[in-house]
């Protein structure tokens, strides 16, 4: 294959293309990415139990408790019951999310604890065989008739393999014939990203320069950032609608201090504590210089439950309030309330959608008139916001649909099913401005309809060729995110997922389509450039843009069982004759696995010339990037 890349020429490309998609799935909030690695410690969800806690010491039981209400949001607690004459050392333990991961790190403790007791309470890290690798002793004074609550640190000098646990205690006999009450156990490891004063007055994380307070898990975080995403799509998905209306993701209840966080059952079969909460995500996005693609909850819950029409008021509403709580002055009613949780500015917010996947569970008959709604309401008060549509079946649309409005399209199909689908932007309309959202997408089986675990080659090189097409429509394809993104991998419900990590050490994976998306996403053009070539696409696919500072790139997907010589020339002169080869490659079926990583970029030096051009040879099922300076 010969390709001559135009150097001049061709369509702007979008600054976006490339983003992440996130809901708290597959554990990939609590128990992910969220820094807090104690599990149920709010007892949130629908029917809370004993999940994750055990007894420490004999004579000692536990029970959730409902009748000391730690706020009118956490309503249940942990009772530490001790029996008559115990004494030593007594507690409980808590595993996690399938394990506390240890390493070398500070961890900052919270906890609060009603019940008479003044004297000595340990809380310590240790492994499955009981030993102790970091423990701190502080004192307390609690009483019975109010909660008290209590923080501290300390440091774990190095890491430790797995199932790990983290357990609290104190002295029986202070406690014997009687019971303590603890809620909201919390525990964090240094959390990404830069330090700055935390939201409340957690003082601890001011004296110790900690990372954010309730902030993200800093190893899943970092790695994440690598892939340079330019966008976040957030709650949902599922996640979003609910089971029910009432039980759909409610912003309101997941801002200002977590104790005041009810919680809830989450669409995904477990609870959300919602400590990754509206501000949380926004802190996000501002941490890794995303734009914020908030979707707003549009009336269809997952159930097929349905508000529209006149009832649908107070919900849009409600969203006009949630928009007053990220972009309104600190004269306004809810930016006020955003001030008094830290944040004075108003955030940086231009995208919504309205909804998720409205063509679906009956949603399709009364989309238009909900978005139709939605969108005259915020249109109205905000009119520079972009407003998405969560579906791009124009059965479910109105007609016309109001100029600037993007459409959401998802993908979950086989590699041969993405690599026909390489044209699906070529004759999207440009002249009425309404832009593509490919909000989610991946390979999620096989060519034989075999449902996939993790991505394999395969099915990364059909969503490269897919993303080729994109990225060749990208004056129309704004914005694309693969989903979903990440999993805890001993707790997933969803294969496969981008990348995924449990409570070992080193144990954070990413899939060959998380390297896919690396490739792609790190080798940005600002223009796609015209490219003629001496064959047609097919198996070969590829596209090629330019940066402003003057980076050429050609990105290509070997879509074959043959490997391919391929012939990059460019039409202009002043070009390096040492181009940078990032190849991604490895046998048509093969996947990295949890823990198990066979296949990551390679990059390495080819030498050329414009004008002979740069030759390299791309493997079967592998994805290239050349990128070469000028
Ligand atoms: O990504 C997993 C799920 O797939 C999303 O929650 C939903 O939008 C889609 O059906």
């Amino acid at each position: 294959v010969t390709l001559t890349v135009s150097t001049t020429g061709g369509n702007a490309s979008s600054p976006l293309l490339y983003g992440i998609m996130f809901e708290d799935i597959n554990n990939s909030g609590d128990g992910g990415i969220h820094g807090q690695l104690l599990r149920n410690n709010g007892f949130q969800g629908n029917s809370p139990d004993l999940t994750a806690y055990s007894s420490v010491g004999s004579g000692v039981t536990l029970s959730v408790d409902t009748a000391n209400p730690l706020s009118t949001a956490i309503t249940r607690s942990l009772k530490v019951t001790v029996a008559s004459g115990t004494t030593g050392q007594v507690g409980f333990a808590n595993a996690g999310y399938l394990g506390v991961p240890v390493n070398a790190d500070t961890y900052a403790n919270y906890f609060w604890v009603k019940g008479t007791y003044s004297g000595a309470v340990t809380l310590s890290l240790y492994g499955p065989s009981g030993t102790v690798y970091a423990t701190k002793t502080i004192t307390i004074n609690s009483n019975s008739s109010a909660w008290s609550y209590y923080e501290t640190t300390y440091t774990s000098t190095q890491s430790y393999e797995s199932n790990n646990a983290w357990k609290l205690t104190f002295d029986a006999s202070k406690v014997a014939g009687s019971a303590l009450y603890f809620d909201l156990v919390q525990l964090f490891p240094v959390t990404y990203h830069q330090r700055y004063a935390p939201l409340n007055t957690h003082t601890i994380d001011v004296a110790a320069n900690w990372g954010r307070y309730n902030g993200l898990r800093n190893d899943v975080a970092t790695y994440l950032e690598q892939i340079k995403p330019s966008f976040l799509r957030f709650p949902g998905g599922n996640n979003l609608e609910g089971a029910t209306p009432a039980t759909r993701w409610k912003w309101n209840e997941t801002i200002g201090p977590v104790h005041m966080r009810p919680g809830r059952q989450g669409d995904w079969g477990y609870p959300n504590t919602d400590a990754l909460g509206l501000m949380e995500y926004m802190q996000w996005c501002i941490d890794m210089s995303m734009e914020p693609l908030l979707a707003v909850w549009s009336g269809l819950s997952l159930g097929g439950g349905i508000i529209s029409g006149t009832a649908l008021t107070p919900y849009v509403n409600d969203i006009l309030n949630e928009l007053e709580f990220l972009l309104g002055a600190t004269t306004t009613t809810y930016g006020a309330l955003r001030a008094t949780y830290g944040r004075t500015d108003p955030y940086s917010l231009t995208y919504i959608e309205v909804g998720n996947e409205d063509n679906l569970s009956s949603g399709c008959a009364t989309y238009a008139s909900r978005f139709t709604a939605i969108y005259n309401a915020v249109h109205a008060k905000y009119p520079d916001l972009v407003i998405v549509a969560s579906t791009s079946q124009a059965s479910c649309l109105p007609s016309p649909l109001p100029t600037g409005v993007y459409t959401d399209t998802h993908h979950y199909s086989s590699p041969d099913q993405f690599v026909g689908m390489f044209n699906e932007w070529d004759n999207y309309p440009r002249s009425n401005g309404n832009g593509v959202l490919v909000g989610e997408y991946a390979s999620t089986t096989g060519n034989d309809g075999s449902a996939t675990y993790w991505s394999n080659m395969q099915g990364s090189c059909g969503e490269a060729v897919y993303m080729i097409g994109m990225e060749r429509n990208s004056d129309v394809v704004k914005m694309a995110s693969f989903a979903p993104l990440f999993e805890h991998y001993d707790m997933a419900e969803w294969s496969p997922d981008l990348f995924g990590v449990n409570s070992t050490v080193g144990s954070i994976t990413g899939s060959t389509s998380f390297w896919v998306q690396y490739m792609f996403s790190t080798h940005r053009g600002t223009t796609i450039l015209p490219v003629t070539s001496d064959t047609n696409f097919g198996p070969v696919y590829w596209v090629a843009s330019s940066q402003s500072g003057g980076t050429y790139y050609a990105k290509l997907a070997n879509y074959g069982s043959a490997a391919a010589s391929v012939t990059v020339k460019f039409s202009g002169t002043g070009f390096s004759t040492a181009a940078q080869l990032t190849l991604l490659s490895g046998p048509q079926l093969t996947a990295n696995y949890p823990g198990i990583v066979s296949i990551t970029p390679q990059t390495s030096t080819v030498t050329g010339s414009s004008s002979a051009g740069y030759t390299f040879s791309i493997p079967a099922w592998g994805v290239a990037v050349l990128a070469v300076t000028a």
